[in-house]
């Protein structure tokens, strides 16, 4: 029996597998919480882009705010993946991963000047610019250090992508980006600013999408915009579609990668820019269905009343040793994932809320979920290979959870479980009279 979102999570007999590693045996082993991660998913996510891209100038710059280890970076650097970084610890990370500098786009609304002249100095591609007080500074520092840095407007077409209000970002109340009535003027002044070449337009506008709808309109803007700054003698090289595509949770239906990009390609083509580079910034539809969160329950808490409100005091809480603190989604947006357990058990499920030890009613995984699980039973939390251990924390002084990743049957570790002193290795008291 195969899981929502990836052929690489499925039941064998009552085990869930993660390819050939058993994901109880991977709890046992590496202990709990856990995220295990399957390259082999991976990588087939980026050959979807990749299949409708053959023959055209492209470029994949795999989103890494999603899910930056070290050896995911690896697995996307190796199979000629570019990076979009928003940070200057995403740029150390991606270098100290292998990524090639000339394929990382660096977006972002709020550049540090030592980021931007850190940018310039490991050549970075380009710089996807989000405000006109941004290309200011961008000049500045590129001239300071006889540098010229490429840039991209990145336009907010104001299109609306139908997502949660927190992940939507390209509409015009969002901070995100130059709206589109601006852009052709600050291409105009960008060409005129001495240590800046404009190269490109993007454009980004939200997060677990499922329609080609949105992506479509927002193109057709962009394109419109090509010709305008064109027109007045500024060559756009590269159109910059940015990332958002959806992945199921539960029972949405995205589009594949491969089906939104050829439909993209087309109405490309159709409109005479079938020249261009094209660029994607993916995140979650490379990694979310490739990861799962596994953890081990607890206790079982049952309600007070057992056959009372499954709202109130009939509640029945199953308490893990994942929270919140591990995977915000659940909490920061209600996000529905999906939760199984690692062994089918031949039982009556009981319908209980997930929930961690963090000291916070928001703190759950899940709520009413059917669930046949005692207290040393491992669950696995599924769709938690993006935007999950990126988001951890360390509220309660809870370390991070370790990472493995699984090639074929073999697990390995590649990140350590943080400890406690480690988390306060940093910290200094104050000196004592
Ligand atoms: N490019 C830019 C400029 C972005 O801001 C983002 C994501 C991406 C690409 C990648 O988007 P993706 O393909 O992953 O949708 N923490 C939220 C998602 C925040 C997305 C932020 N920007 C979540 O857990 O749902």
């Amino acid at each position: 029996m195969t899981l929502p979102g990836s052929p690489h999570l499925a039941y064998r007999g009552a085990s869930l597998f993660i390819d050939g590693c058993a994901a109880a045996s991977l709890a046992q082993r590496f202990g709990t919480p856990l995220y295990a991660y399957s390259r082999a998913s991976m990588l087939e996510s980026l050959a979807d882009y990749q299949r409708a891209l053959v023959g055209r100038d492209h470029l994949i710059c795999y989103a890494m705010k999603a899910n930056s280890n070290l050896a995911v970076l690896q697995a996307f650097a190796q199979a000629g993946c570019g990076f979009d970084i928003v940070s200057g610890g995403e740029l150390e990370r991606a270098l100290a991963a292998g990524a090639d500098p000339a394929k990382i786009v660096f977006s972002g609304v709020g550049k540090t000047r030592a980021d931007m002249r850190r940018a310039l100095e490991v050549g970075v591609m380009c710089f996807n610019v989000e405000s006109e007080a941004e290309l200011g500074v961008l000049s500045q520092v590129a001239t300071a250090i006889g540098a010229t840095a490429n840039v991209s407007l990145r336009v907010n077409p104001d299109v609306d992508a139908g997502t949660h209000p927190y992940i939507s970002t390209g509409l015009k109340g969002n901070k995100f980006g130059i709206a589109h009535e601006d852009a052709v003027a600050n291409y105009v002044r960008a060409a005129d600013m001495p240590g800046l070449r404009v190269v490109g337009i993007d454009c980004h506008i939200g997060s677990q999408i499922t329609d080609s709808g949105p992506y479509l309109d927002a193109l057709d803007r962009l394109l419109d915009l090509i010709e305008q700054v064109e027109a007045r003698g500024i060559p756009i090289r590269h159109l910059d579609l940015g990332g958002g595509l959806g992945i199921t949770y539960t029972d949405e239906a995205p589009p594949s990668a491969e089906a939104l990009v050829r439909s993209l390609l087309e109405r490309i083509d159709a409109r005479g820019h079938g020249h261009r580079k094209i660029m994607f910034e993916p995140g979650r539809s490379l990694v979310g269905n490739a990861g799962v969160l596994v953890s081990e329950v607890l206790y079982m808490k049952p309600g007070r009343e057992p056959n009372g409100d499954p709202a109130g005091a009939g509640k029945n809480f199953c308490i893990v040793d994942a929270a919140m603190n591990d995977l915000m989604r659940p909490a920061m947006y209600q996000a529905w994932m999906g939760i199984v357990a690692c062994n089918l058990r031949d039982e009556p499920a009981t319908l209980c809320d997930v929930v961690g030890p963090v000291c916070e009613s928001g703190d759950w995984l899940g709520r009413e979920r059917e669930l046949a699980v005692h207290a040393g039973d491992f669950v696995a939390v599924l769709s938690a290979g993006a935007y999950g251990m990126t988001m951890a924390s360390n509220y309660n002084t809870r370390g991070r959870a370790a990472e493995v990743m699984v090639c074929g049957d073999q697990a390995f570790l590649i990140r350590d479980r943080e400890l406690p002193h480690e988390l306060f290795s940093g910290e200094h008291l104050l000196p004592t009279a």
